[in-house]
């Protein structure tokens, strides 16, 4: 009964691993997904995961029960402080529904069947380019989506101005996704200014954002000023949608750990919403997993872990800058055709190129460089070892 099944294409970002692990090649370099590497090239667990790991596998009053639908209270309170900062008078009023979430994408796609089957307006409206599940993740969730206009491929920088008209153009109360930091893939991040413009914007039009948040402290090396564009959005008093991933902030990228935060006007709406995102969870998956949300709880609960977790979080987002500025050097050294100053300008884990998909192929197929074929890199993935491999690929390449 399944014979009329097709093979299904690989995942544009995870596809880049499966083709990567299947490569013999001593010289291969994974720049595909974004996941942080060590300058060894390898996997990082932070010293404040295994330290806070430890603590809960002493600890012999915890048990295997389910969890609450809605997951762990504490984990969710202090997600949305997290985001929110600890003076939110949003928290301070109990007006937003946090709930413990699968992640990133477990955050966009509750929400948006939140949104699909509450919400008066279920369009949303992404930037274009933006990460490729975000396109799957809402029309999936029944949330039809439009593009807005974003990356400037002339300027490798923000088209301010066609995102402000497109935002304009959109219907009045349409979803609008908008990365809250780090934007995914172009690295290319408005300005403050430039987010007081949407915001104005946004509220002038009753649209409603929805952040994701799958880099705070990454992009800047400083949690608060990650939060910046989320906590502008808030203090206006509106609502929002707030997706958090403790995926590259955390290394906790397999234990799937998130939260989806709704903030609304008031305290007896808040309690409505989050009555019905119990409705959303329960028939997807019932109720989320506990280890890796316990480890999140316990780093964000002691002062004296969450200090240390704030100093790893900050190695790990100096030296993603250090490879920018390595890379950079080597491809004025080497005297590489273009303005690279996009590779010291972009913002977060990665770096959107400009290399097109011919030239991204020939980098994979002559020198072993797994990335997305939009031509992004995960800066996380590069070392002082590797940066003169990848700089001799992208002159190779450019110069054709
Ligand atoms: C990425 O964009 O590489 C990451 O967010 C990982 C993923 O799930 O795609």
């Amino acid at each position: 009964v399944f014979e009329h099944v097709q093979q299904a294409p690989e995942d544009p970002i995870l596809g880049v691993t499966v083709a990567f692990n299947k490569d013999p090649s001593p010289l291969k370099v994974n720049l595909g997904v974004g996941a942080y590497r060590t300058e060894e090239g390898k996997p990082l667990v932070l010293d404040v995961v295994r330290k806070a790991e430890q603590q809960l596998v002493a600890d012999r009053s915890r048990n295997k029960e389910y969890q609450p639908i809605t997951g762990i209270a504490q984990f969710n309170k202090l997600s949305a402080k997290l985001i929110l900062g600890a003076n939110s008078p949003a928290i301070a009023e109990n007006r937003v529904a946090t709930v413990q979430v699968l992640s990133g994408t477990g955050a966009l796609r509750v929400g948006a069947e939140f949104i699909s089957r509450h919400y008066a307006k279920p369009i949303v409206f992404l930037p274009n380019p933006t990460w490729g599940n975000h396109n799957k993740i809402f029309p999936l969730g029944g949330v039809p989506q439009k593009p807005y206009r974003y990356y400037d491929p002339n300027t490798r920088g923000l088209d301010y101005q066609g995102m402000i008209e497109d935002l304009k153009a959109a219907p009045d109360g349409a979803v609008i996704l908008l990365h809250a930091c780090a934007h995914n893939p172009t690295g290319v991040d408005p300005t403050e200014e430039q987010w007081e413009g949407i915001r104005k914007v946004i509220r002038s039009k009753q649209q409603l954002p929805f952040f994701d948040c799958a880099y705070q402290g990454f992009a800047s090396g400083s949690l608060d000023k990650d939060a910046y564009a989320v906590r502008t959005f808030v203090a206006d008093g509106g609502e929002c949608f707030i997706a958090q991933s403790y995926a590259k902030n955390m290394g906790l990228y397999g234990e799937r750990v998130g939260a989806l935060s709704v903030v609304c006007k008031s305290a007896p709406v808040a309690s409505r919403v989050d009555s019905q995102l119990k409705m959303v969870i329960r028939p997807m998956y019932s109720s989320p997993p506990a280890h890796g949300a316990a480890i999140a709880a316990t780093i964000l609960a002691d002062g004296r872990l969450f200090q240390e977790w704030t100093v790893e979080l900050k190695a790990m987002a100096d030296r993603i800058i250090s490879m920018r500025h390595q890379l950079y050097d080597a491809l004025k050294a080497r005297g590489t055709p273009g303005d690279w100053t996009h590779v010291l300008k972009q913002i977060g884990m990665f770096t959107f190129t400009g290399l097109n998909k011919e030239q991204v192929q020939f980098m994979t197929r002559e020198y072993h460089i797994y990335m997305t074929s939009d031509g992004r890199i995960s800066m996380a993935g590069l070392s002082s070892r590797t940066v003169p491999h990848l700089a001799d690929a992208i002159h190779a390449a450019v110069i054709g």
